[in-house]
């Protein structure tokens, strides 16, 4: 995937013809590949804004966002498609599960456009849920949804892993298990992790800890020494 550059990037929401939102307010930073990072802040500090740009489905109003040196904003839709398809794995804040689908089906649907996918009822397993392949997500309860969503990012096998909240619903011994997951994508297949939370503890388990509050970054530092998940105080 190789580095990941963003700089003074900035993304306004209009309301209406007064009012406008500025959910990312000149926020810069660079990431290197391999590295488990942790994106930390309160409920509306652009948390959510700042992945989807990242993950390909949004852009910014002003600023850039560079992977190996390339604008992704300047990528044609066929290249965005590809890279959203190919190269990115993304845990949706509310999960955006296909309600007709099983929870298998979801996963499988997802490593078929995967060019090196892991194998989906494995995947499965690993999320803690080879007991409920067949259900249909209205018959998962919301953890279970939340672990499927993220089994259908990790399947893909993909260089980069977004994930917003992928922890919210779940307990702790269930979200440490998750962690470990996502910690083993990153340090084991050198895979890049960003992961969103509010919850600071969590924080703990990064290479890379960035603060952000209104749509600005508060901190941005380097941990030498990440927490294994099971070390976690929730
Ligand atoms: N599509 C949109 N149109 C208008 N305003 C928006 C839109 N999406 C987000 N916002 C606003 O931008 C700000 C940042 O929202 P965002 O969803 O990125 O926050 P967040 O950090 O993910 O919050 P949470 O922890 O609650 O998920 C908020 O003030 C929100 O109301
Ligand atoms: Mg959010």
């Amino acid at each position: 995937m190789g580095q990941i550059r963003i700089d003074h990037l900035s993304k306004i929401y209009h309301q209406g013809q007064e009012n406008e939102v500025r959910a990312l307010d000149d926020v810069s930073f660079t990431l290197e590949e391999g590295e488990f990072v942790v994106i930390l802040g309160p409920s509306g500090a652009g948390k959510s804004t700042l992945l989807n740009i990242m993950g390909g489905m949004d852009s910014p109003t002003t600023g850039t966002y560079e992977i190996s040196g390339r604008d992704v904003s300047k990528f044609k839709e066929k290249e965005l498609t590809l890279f959203r398809r190919k190269d990115i794995g993304f845990v949706f804040q509310f999960y955006n599960l296909i309600n007709h689908l099983t929870a298998l089906e979801n996963v499988e649907m997802s490593a078929a456009i995967s060019d090196h996918p892991f194998d989906a009822k494995e995947t499965m397993e690993k999320v803690g849920l080879g007991n409920r392949l067949g259900n249909f997500p209205a018959q998962l309860s919301g953890g279970e949804q939340q672990r499927t969503a993220i089994a259908r990012a990790l399947v893909k096998n993909p260089e980069m892993l977004l994930c917003d909240e992928p922890t919210g619903a779940l307990d702790s011994k269930t979200g440490a298990a998750i962690i470990e997951l996502l910690h083993s994508l990153c340090f084991d297949f050198k895979k890049t992790v960003v992961m969103v939370t509010h919850n600071a503890a969590i924080g703990q388990v990064a290479t890379r800890l960035i603060k952000v509050a209104d749509g600005r970054i508060v901190s941005n530092t380097i941990n030498e020494h990440p927490l294994k998940p099971s070390e976690v105080v929730w």
